[in-house]
């Protein structure tokens, strides 16, 4: 892997030998043994969106494996003032030895991967969001030993960037994935196809439609995501009323395996896609989810920077 870009550029190999990475970083980090393999490194991170866990993960993964992380917001660097994509890469390949952007357009990101000479991961765009569905893949696996065979997941809500990249993983991972969106917002059509020629391959059963419960139903995992993603707030009055039966409440659970868990990639709003009951109850594990993109974040981190010497 040289950049995350998108979880298309992730081959099921790569994923299998990332995890097993952090187990053993896991591991190092329960015997009280810092990482000291991005010594000297420092990863830049752009915001072009809001973030909590991105940020706070990222900054502290550098941080626990002995590097350092710098966090750029777009009004505090020029990129903000129209310097373009292409030239932000080439600076900042001379500065730093990776680079983090969170934005809207995947062709951004694409495009600093093309022009920067360090690697480049996506944490989140309109399109995708593969560091989440990473840390997703690994919670899952962290619950059910037979997690590529015999495990269902149902992703109910907005065909968005989280849905998108589940597609993409299950696809990769030969995965049985369940999507239920409104019919007003279904997943990337490209991606659709993509990820329908990756289960061709791989075995993946990938099954896209409008009914919650169908999706739901004997599910081990159930996943779900905001109806009003970060950029389309001003769709929201909209948005709301086509959402009507997909919310994640008891009722939708008890469809489910009566051992499913519950995911969602946070932030949750509560009350619309999920249900407090839900997201606090004894089915819901949510907050290990966002944990463990701190501990997937070190495994990419290292895996991209480790071995990386900067332009110039
Ligand atoms: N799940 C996620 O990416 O959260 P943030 O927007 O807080 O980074
Ligand atoms: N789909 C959400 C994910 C937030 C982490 C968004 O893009 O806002």
């Amino acid at each position: 892997m040289k950049h995350l870009v998108s979880l298309d550029d992730v081959s099921a190999e790569d994923t299998h030998g990332l995890f097993q990475r952090v187990d053993e970083l896991l591991e190092a980090r329960k015997a009280g043994r810092g990482g000291s393999s991005l010594q000297g490194k420092t990863l830049a991170m752009i915001f072009q969106k809001p973030s909590t866990r991105t940020r706070i993960s990222f900054e502290v993964a550098m941080k626990e494996l002995g590097g350092d992380a710098l966090i750029l917001r777009e009004d505090e660097i020029q990129l903000g003032r129209g310097e373009s994509i292409a030239d932000t890469a080439r600076v900042l390949s001379r500065y730093v030895d990776g680079v983090m952007i969170r934005t809207f357009k995947q062709s951004d990101v694409e495009a600093l991967a093309e022009f920067a000479g360090i690697p480049v991961i996506n944490g989140l765009t309109d399109l995708e969001h593969p560091c989440q569905v990473l840390a997703d893949l690994y919670t899952v696996r962290e619950r059910f030993p037979e997690w590529t065979k015999k495990v269902k997941i149902a992703y109910v809500g907005d065909g968005n960037n989280v849905a998108n990249s589940w597609l993409l993983a299950a696809g990769k991972l030969g995965l049985h994935l369940s999507l239920a969106t409104p019919e007003e917002y279904p997943p990337d059509a490209d991606i659709v196809s993509r990820a329908r020629a990756l289960a061709s391959e791989s075995g993946a059963k990938i099954e896209i439609g409008g009914d919650p419960k169908e999706a739901a139903a004997g599910a081990h995992v159930v996943y779900t995501d905001t109806w009003v993603s970060m950029g389309a707030e001003k769709e929201r009055r909209e948005r709301l009323p086509r959402f009507k039966g997909f919310q994640v409440n008891a009722e939708l659970l008890s469809a489910a395996d009566p051992q499913a868990i519950v995911m969602h990639c946070l932030p949750a709003h509560r009350g619309e896609e999920i249900t407090d009951e839900v997201m606090d109850g004894p089915q819901s594990v949510v907050f290990d989810q966002a944990e463990n993109r701190l501990h997937v974040q070190k495994a990419i981190l290292a895996e991209l920077m480790a071995n990386q010497t900067k332009e110039g």
